[in-house]
């Protein structure tokens, strides 16, 4: 069946159509996507109000270019999927009037997705032969997670952020470095411009189960303000990128050889916009007898493919939204219910 995927939580309207069955992996026929950086960066960081906005304004143009792309009108989907949670409450009711109204005009059935859901299962658009059970390590803008998937909607998390996210780590530290939002990406290709730092930063909640990232941003300011007062700062940017580039990826690969020793499970896939970056990357395949997964660069930030091929597996198992339902802008992964989103 045919399946569009909506998703407005956060800065990104991205809409796709999927083929999904019960005996083939997905087949992407068209993605389309919006990002809204150029607004936000004027800020330093996403303005809700100014999001919800825009999504309200690219929705429609995006839909439209994929039924037109695809040759397929709306009585042709057999899904609607749409991101109910967690997310910015505003930009999240976007989507949701949005994709409710599609559903009233077609009576096509409806289903509300996990965003981090979606992530977790986003590596098998890419690779059909991944299955159940592996760990997901999701690191996004917004979520730093470890989760043990036993089966698709079956989670136990094993270490999840206090504070900060990672994504949230490397824009706030770039910020700092002088980077416009979201920087995570600049700073991160700074740093690998660099082999060796003459800087260090504390080792922070070493020994807790879970993330913590809100006292390495405290380290990081002090040290970049220490260095600012160099004459050769502008050369030695470059070395506190890659300072704090080693220092956040330390930290995931600790939890995740700890987690994968805890439950013995050696299938590891990455995902969420961090998962893009190219020294964790390389620091994960050093894992020894690890079997690694990434979503393609386009699947590892926020889309909509992830959102339809969640969304098909929720309805696959019996999930139905009901029409009153709201959106839920904090929603842990561990916590989706098929009977939370009611019966048609
Ligand atoms: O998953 P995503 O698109 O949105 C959320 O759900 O948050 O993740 C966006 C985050 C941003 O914080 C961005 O700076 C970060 O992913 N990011 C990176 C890289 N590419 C994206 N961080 C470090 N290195 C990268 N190469
Ligand atoms: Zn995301």
């Amino acid at each position: 069946m045919k399946v569009i995927g909506i998703e407005t939580s956060c800065d990104e309207t991205a809409v796709a159509l999927l083929e999904c069955d019960a005996t083939a992996p997905p087949v992407i026929l068209h993605e389309e996507i919006s990002s809204q950086i150029d607004l936000h960066k004027l800020y330093g960081g996403v303005v809700p109000e100014l999001a919800s906005r825009e999504h309200l304004r690219n929705l429609p143009v995006l839909v439209d270019r994929v039924w037109k792309n695809c040759g397929v009108k709306p009585t042709d989907l057999g899904l609607i999927a749409v991101t109910q949670g967690p997310g910015l409450k505003g930009c999240l009711l976007m989507g949701l009037s949005f994709a409710k109204g599609l559903a009233l005009q077609t009576g096509v059935p409806l289903v509300g997705v996990n965003h981090i859901e979606g992530h977790i299962v986003a590596p098998q658009l890419d690779s059909p032969e991944l299955n159940f059970p592996y760990l997901a390590l999701v690191v996004s803008g917004g979520h730093t997670e470890i989760v043990e998937v036993q089966q698709f909607g079956q989670y136990r998390i094993h270490a999840r952020t206090i504070d900060d996210a990672s994504g949230e780590a490397f824009d706030k530290s770039a910020h700092l470095l002088g980077f416009e939002y979201p920087g995570g990406p600049q700073l991160a290709g700074l740093a690998d411009s660099c082999q060796a730092s003459r800087f260090s930063l504390p080792r922070v909640m070493r020994n807790s189960d879970d993330f913590s990232f809100s006292g390495l941003k405290t380290a990081i300011g002090l040290l970049v303000k220490q260095a600012s007062k160099m004459p050769e700062y502008s050369e030695l940017r470059a070395e506190l990128a890659w300072t704090i580039q080693e220092s956040i990826v330390t930290t995931l690969l600790e939890k995740l050889r700890r987690v994968m020793e805890e439950t013995d499970c050696r299938r590891v896939v990455v995902t969420g916009g961090v998962s893009a970056n190219r020294r964790l990357r390389s620091a994960i395949s050093s894992i020894e007898e690890a079997e690694i997964y990434y979503p393609n660069m386009n699947h590892c930030m926020d889309n909509g493919a992830m959102i339809a091929w969640a969304g098909w597996l929720r309805y696959y198992n019996g999930a139905r939204l009901l029409p009153s339902a709201g959106v839920h802008s904090r929603w842990p992964v561990e916590t989706i219910t098929n009977m939370e989103q009611g019966t048609e």
